[in-house]
This record gives C-alpha cells, sequence and structure tokens, in this order.
C-alpha cells in the first residue's frame, strides 16, 4: 500500500496516509480519518486540491485537454451518436449504439416528456419578466409535489424511472418557462419528433402546432438545426465535479428528495462564473462592440482593480484549451459554411478576442484559454434561441450528468452526509 507521511514539525510525529489508486489522473491521499487522527483538519477553499468522491463518470485531463464520458472520447460521441444516447450511457453505463435499443429509449423520453396540468398554475405564477432559469429551478423542484412515488432510492428500476422523467421533462420545461416570459400559449411536445426537435418544435410552434408560415410554405425545423443542438446538449452532459454537480451530491447527501437535489443544480448553474457565462459572453462581445475596442476590453481584463473578466475564459481544471470550445468553434464555422448562417459581427470579434488574448502574457502564464461558454452562444443565436434561454440550454444538456452523479451518489456505501469543518477565527 502506498503512504503518503504528514510530519508535525512542532511536535515531531509523523502520520502515514494511504495513497488512493485511480484509473487516470492525479492519485489522492485519504485524508478522510486525518482530524481523527491528528486533530487538525485540511484547509482548501473552493476545494481546488480536494476530491469529494470517486467516480467512474466522465475523465478531465485538465493539462492536455481531453475529456471522457464512461471512458469514450468526447469527439467520438458528438460525431457519431445522438444526446438521448450519451443520456443513456450516463444515466445506465449502457454503451451507445444507433440500433432499435437508442430509438426505444428516445421513445421513453418522449412519452415521460409531458407535464402534469397543475404545474402549470406555477409557471402562471411567475411575473413574465422573470429570467427563465428562476422558473426553471422552482418548477423542477415542484415535480417534487407531483412525483413522490417511484422514489425508493434504493431500488434500481425506481432511480431510473427518476432519472428517466427528469431528462424527458426538462426540455418541456424550459420551453414552458420561455413561452410564459413571452406570455404566448405553451405547446405540449409531440410524441412523434425526436428529443431534440420536439424541444426546438416546442420553443417555435404556434397554437395547433402549426409552424411559422411563409411564402414558400411553413418554417420546418431542419436536421441540420436539430444535429447542431444535438451537439450543443452533447457537450454539455457531465463535466466531474463541477460546482452545479456537487450541489447536486451535496443536497443530495442530507438524503432530500432527489428533484430537490437537481433543482438546487440549476441554482447553482445559473451563476456567471459557471453556466451563466455563456449569456454573459453575448453581452460582453455586444459591450465590446468593435474589433477596434479588444485591446480597451482586455486592459480590463488584467486589471485587478477593475471587475471585468472576460467571460467564457479560464477554467478551475483545464489548463489547455478547453476541448468543448475546440468543438463548438469547429462547429461553428462548418454550420455557417453549411447554411445556419451566424452573426459574423459576433462571429469575427469573438476570433479577435480569442487571438488577442492568447498572444498576451497574461493569459499565457495563467493558462487561461476560451472555454465552453465562448463559442456556444453565437451558434445558439444562430439558431435563433434567445439569450435568456443560453443557461436553459445547458441545463437540458446537463441533467443527464447531474441524474448519473446523483445515481452514483446513492448508490455509493462509502459516501456520507456532506459536513465541511471550518478553521474559526471569530471572538
Ligand atoms: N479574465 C481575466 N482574468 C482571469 C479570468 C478571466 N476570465 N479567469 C481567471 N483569471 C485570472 C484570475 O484573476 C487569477 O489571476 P491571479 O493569479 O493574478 O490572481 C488567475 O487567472 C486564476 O484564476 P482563478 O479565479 O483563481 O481561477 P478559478 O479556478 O478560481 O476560476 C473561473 C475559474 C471561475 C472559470 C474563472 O476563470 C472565471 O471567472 N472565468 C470567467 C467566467 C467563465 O467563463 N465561467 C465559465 C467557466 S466554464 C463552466 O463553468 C461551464
Amino acid at each position: 500500500m502506498a503512504t503518503i507521511t504528514l510530519t508535525n514539525n512542532a511536535t515531531k510525529e509523523s502520520f502515514d496516509f494511504e495513497l488512493i489508486e485511480c484509473t487516470r489522473g492525479p492519485k489522492a491521499v485519504d485524508f478522510s480519518k486525518l482530524f481523527e487522527r491528528t486533530n487538525i483538519f485540511s484547509y482548501d477553499p473552493g476545494y481546488g486540491s480536494t476530491a469529494g468522491c470517486k467516480s467512474t463518470i466522465s475523465y478531465i485531463n485538465g493539462k492536455e485537454g481531453e475529456l471522457l464520458y464512461k471512458g469514450f472520447p468526447l469527439q467520438k460521441l458528438v460525431e457519431k451518436y445522438q444526446f438521448t444516447d450519451v443520456c443513456k450511457l450516463l444515466i445506465t453505463g449502457d454503451a451507445p449504439n444507433n440500433g432499435a435499443e437508442s430509438k426505444e429509449f428516445e421513445i421513453e423520453l418522449m412519452h415521460r416528456s409531458f407535464l402534469h396540468e397543475g404545474l402549470i398554475n406555477i409557471f402562471n405564477a411567475f411575473p413574465d419578466t422573470a429570467h427563465p432559469m428562476a422558473n426553471l429551478s422552482a418548477a423542477l423542484s415542484a415535480l417534487s409535489t407531483f412525483h413522490f412515488h417511484h422514489l425508493d432510492m434504493s431500488n434500481e428500476e425506481e432511480r431510473q424511472v427518476m432519472a428517466r422523467r427528469a431528462i424527458a421533462k426538462i426540455p418541456t420545461l424550459v420551453a414552458f418557462a420561455y413561452r410564459h416570459s413571452l406570455g404566448i400559449p405553451y405547446i405540449y411536445p409531440d410524441v412523434e419528433r425526436g428529443y431534440v426537435e420536439n424541444f426546438l418544435y416546442m420553443l417555435r410552434a404556434y397554437p395547433g402546432g402549426k409552424m411559422k408560415q411563409t411564402i414558400s410554405g411553413p418554417a420546418e425545423i431542419t436536421p441540420l438545426e436539430v444535429e447542431a443542438l444535438d451537439k450543443i446538449f452533447t457537450l454539455h452532459a457531465d463535466h466531474g465535479q463541477n460546482a452545479s454537480t456537487t450541489t447536486v451530491r451535496n443536497v443530495a447527501s442530507t438524503g432530500a428528495h432527489p428533484y430537490a437535489a437537481l433543482s438546487a443544480g440549476i441554482n447553482a448553474l445559473w451563476g456567471a462564473a459557471h453556466g451563466g457565462a455563456n449569456e454573459k459572453v453575448l453581452d460582453m462581445l455586444n459591450e465590446i462592440g468593435d474589433a477596434k475596442n479588444v485591446d480597451k476590453f482586455i486592459a480590463k481584463a488584467k486589471d485587478k482593480n477593475d471587475p471585468f473578466r472576460l467571460m467564457g475564459f479560464g477554467h478551475r481544471v483545464y489548463k489547455n484549451y478547453d476541448p468543448r470550445a475546440k468543438i463548438l468553434k469547429k462547429l461553428k464555422d462548418d454550420l455557417d459554411a453549411k447554411g445556419i448562417k451566424m452573426d459574423s459581427r459576433l462571429s469575427d470579434l469573438a476570433h479577435k478576442v480569442e487571438e488577442v488574448a492568447l498572444n498576451d502574457s497574461y493569459f499565457v502564464e495563467r493558462n487561461l484559454y476560451p472555454n465552453v461558454d465562448f463559442y456556444s452562444g453565437i451558434i445558439l443565436s444562430a439558431l435563433k434561441i434567445p439569450v435568456s434561454l443560453f443557461t436553459p440550454i445547458f441545463v437540458i444538456g446537463r441533467m443527464p450528468g447531474w441524474c448519473a452523479q446523483l445515481l452514483e451518489h446513492i448508490k455509493d456505501p462509502t459516501t456520507r452526509i456532506t459536513r465541511p469543518r471550518q478553521v474559526y477565527i471569530g471572538e
């Protein structure tokens, strides 16, 4: 057994701690008995050096810019499979396939995509000026008032029902939150459409399920639009113990209702340092406005007396180009070439910001590269998705990851209630 020795130089006492083996990446020192054995806590604000669990779901190599889901490289999943296959992979561990099982899973999600009619009262109670993320977190929490059966979390079948229901209903919740903000009637899911196409349909359709009429006929949702959004969802599906996933696990560790835990994940994701950054990137690009202003904003980002940060840049784990940003940047250019036209002003401006930052010693020395949020908003805008839905789109993408992590947490016999300590410095 490999160990690490910790020596207290004042008392000369030494303690051995076991090194935990892993399949990839850094090992961890088992400090779970540190306090019991030494009467000393470990101090790690923001948990930058702390592993809170053992996990088999996603692997990130921050130095190389590599991301795997259940051992599958992200690039391969994005190219070969659809988002619902990735959902199944994450929550069941079943290898993705493009066959009957894959279709069957998507059909199951579609049949579970409807909301209890009572939930509509919840949306109706909110002001139409509310941010869709606020409506979404409240509505997901409210699912716990309608679905308290099939929630014996010691039963694998019921755990699966819980996760599938959340993944199935989240696009409907996002579409309802959006339509409520516009004051327009809700569109119910169309079970004959696929998971991603149905989401776009619920956003865009007119009452009666009609698509917008144009001189050349109804503006149907194109396969290219569906493919683009599908890839965006897959790119967001899981990402280790990020802030929102850790929040889901923390809430679940108390034995709270699983939908309350998932709703807490939505709240954690909303912040601008996390999933809320995709919305802020567009605000920032619009504020920069013109290539001639880029240097001024880069200087602001470097100024420690200025709260401005380059949104969509930097990451706790990646000290290299975020592989998701790399895929998104290429996807943006590919879609543009295939006819989903990007806003060229925003796209050129983003390229310029990236170029200036990556040639600036401040960003180079700190290993600050574009992250997943830097290019996603430009693509979402080209798909006619309003800015206020950028972070809710992240929620749809991340839901299978949160569910998989929640299930892993519940099944892991070594997990305990999350209860960190503190270093008391008060009176
Ligand atoms: N612009 C300017 N400086 C930055 C940026 C940025 N975007 N990001 C980090 N830095 C600087 C910090 O000021 C710090 O400088 P210092 O060493 O001189 O003090 C150094 O780089 C390290 O940054 P930290 O804040 O310590 O890194 P941390 O891991 O705590 O934060 C975070 C990571 C929150 C993502 C940060 O980079 C940031 O705020 N980025 C902008 C918001 C963003 O894009 N968030 C989305 C992240 S991806 C996701 O969650 C989906």
